[in-house]
């Protein structure tokens, strides 16, 4: 088996594959599509779900300290004015005086368009919230805006969960949702689009003991992205400079992926200090301090919050990227997406051997049992060999085929994607050596 894995055509080769067998398309596609919008097609939604997913568990159902919300797109204006966006959440723009085109300041060197060699102008913000108006009357006192990070939507909550939920600090709120960038220069595929997914997790400290927590929360999220199955070679932690820190952070490091395109940022790891409770304890007027009880005497603070701030869109994208693979077995070309079992959009491909003596009903029954625990599917047309590349090409770890042996013994044979090894197992064990492939042992 020979592997072939290039770099320069990888992004195109795995794009054309997304669409092909219908994991992302171009949004709005029949209009001419709409600049940096994607959808997910059936096999894509299952990914970005299972990765979602698994960070859900990962954070929330398996920890004692941290709890979910999930908060409203749309906020009061306020809370934006508050948080800093209003006034800091912007980019510095340039306009080509010739061309007309519109480029990030940071991103280019020297004076001249990129694109035409004109002459640039001078550099000015740009907001990137996207707003719209609350109800029928569009005027300035009814706008809001999109949220541009899930983050304000908990430190609004802070005391409505502590009041409800009884944690005691240290402990976390984690959200999953959209949020919307106006961004300048989108591009890369879904590396960097308008309207994104966020998985992001506020941690509550004590003031003081910020550092310890920001180091134990970075190791804990590289870890994630091993146990999604990501290369550790292309994977990195990177720490910010001083200028390159958002005006709430005091330390951020990014976890980054090496993508064809460079090393870029899958998640962002900041101590945000007390800025968020504390500016918005402010503003509201109301009290957002933890009140705690100690041996030496009871203290009342605005607590520090490390967060990690991930998006669903590029983990999908990374896990795409790291999963693609060309080879070449006995002389013939074989593409297969050698996706974690965990995160793989169909975890079990059952197939007739061929259509008669029974083996399509025998099939459909063992699909409709695997499919009350995993996502299965039924794959009757075309030649075993032709079905059994499809499911490479899609991420199936397990094709399980129903022949002529099944119909004496209750045997099928379970090829697996990455060695192409084939055993036979019995029907009734087929439950048990999925759960333990895909999950491990319980
Ligand atoms: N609450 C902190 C925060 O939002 P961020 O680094 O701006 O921090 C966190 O965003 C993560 O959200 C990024 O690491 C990235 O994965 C994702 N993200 C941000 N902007 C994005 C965009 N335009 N397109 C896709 N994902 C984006």
């Amino acid at each position: 088996m020979q592997e072939k894995k290039t770099k320069d055509d990888l992004m195109e080769k795995m794009t054309s594959l997304c669409k092909r067998r219908g994991f992302i398309f171009q949004s709005s596609e029949i209009y001419g599509g709409l600049n940096s919008c994607w959808d997910y097609g059936p096999l894509g939604v299952e990914l970005k779900r299972n990765i979602k997913n698994f960070w859900w568990q990962s954070m929330v159902i398996t920890r004692d300290d941290i709890v979910g919300i999930d908060a409203s797109i749309l906020m009061h204006p306020n809370v934006w004015k508050a948080s800093g966006h209003v006034a800091g959440f912007t980019d510095p723009l340039v306009d080509c005086k010739k061309c007309k085109q519109r480029f990030r300041a940071d991103h280019i060197q020297g004076k001249v368009c990129p694109s035409c060699g004109g002459e640039l102008s001078e550099a000015r913000k740009f907001n990137l919230m996207f707003k719209t108006f609350l109800g029928p009357v569009e005027e300035e006192a009814a706008s809001v805006y999109l949220r541009p990070e899930t983050a304000q939507g908990i430190f609004v909550n802070f005391k409505n969960v502590l009041n409800s939920s009884r944690m005691k600090i240290p402990f976390g709120i984690a959200q999953i949702g959209k949020s919307f960038r106006n961004e300048i220069t989108p591009g890369n595929f879904t590396y960097r689009t308008r309207e994104f997914e966020q998985m992001e997790m506020e941690f509550f400290v004590e003031p003081g003991s910020d550092e310890a927590w920001f180091e134990y929360w970075k190791n804990e999220r590289l870890r994630w992205y091993l146990d999604l199955g990501i290369e550790k070679e292309h994977l990195r932690l990177r720490d910010h400079r001083v200028d390159e820190l958002a005006h709430y952070a005091k330390a951020c490091v990014d976890v980054e992926y090496l993508f064809p395109f460079g090393w870029s940022e899958l998640e962002g790891i900041a101590n945000r200090t007390d800025f968020d409770l504390k500016q918005h304890s402010a503003a509201a007027g109301k009290d957002l301090t933890y009140f705690e009880e100690q041996v030496q005497g009871a203290q009342r603070y605005h607590p520090f919050v490390i967060e990690p701030a991930a998006g669903a869109d590029r983990a999908t994208l990374a896990v795409l990227v790291d999963a693609y693979h060309e080879e070449v077995v006995e002389g013939e070309n074989r593409v297969v997406m050698r996706l974690h079992p965990r995160i793989a959009p169909v975890k079990a491909a059952v197939l007739p051997l061929v259509k008669k003596e029974q083996m399509p009903e025998i099939a459909e029954k063992i699909k409709k049992q695997i499919s009350r625990y995993f996502y299965a599917e039924m794959d009757v047309n075309s030649s075993i060999g032709r079905r059994y590349r499809r499911q490479d090409e899609i991420g199936t770890p397990f094709v399980i085929t129903v022949d002529g042996q099944t119909l004496q013994d209750e045997t099928v044979t379970v090829r697996e994607r990455d060695s192409m090894n084939q055993s036979r197992i019995k029907i009734g064990e087929l439950i048990e050596f999925l759960t333990k492939k895909i999950i491990g042992e319980v």
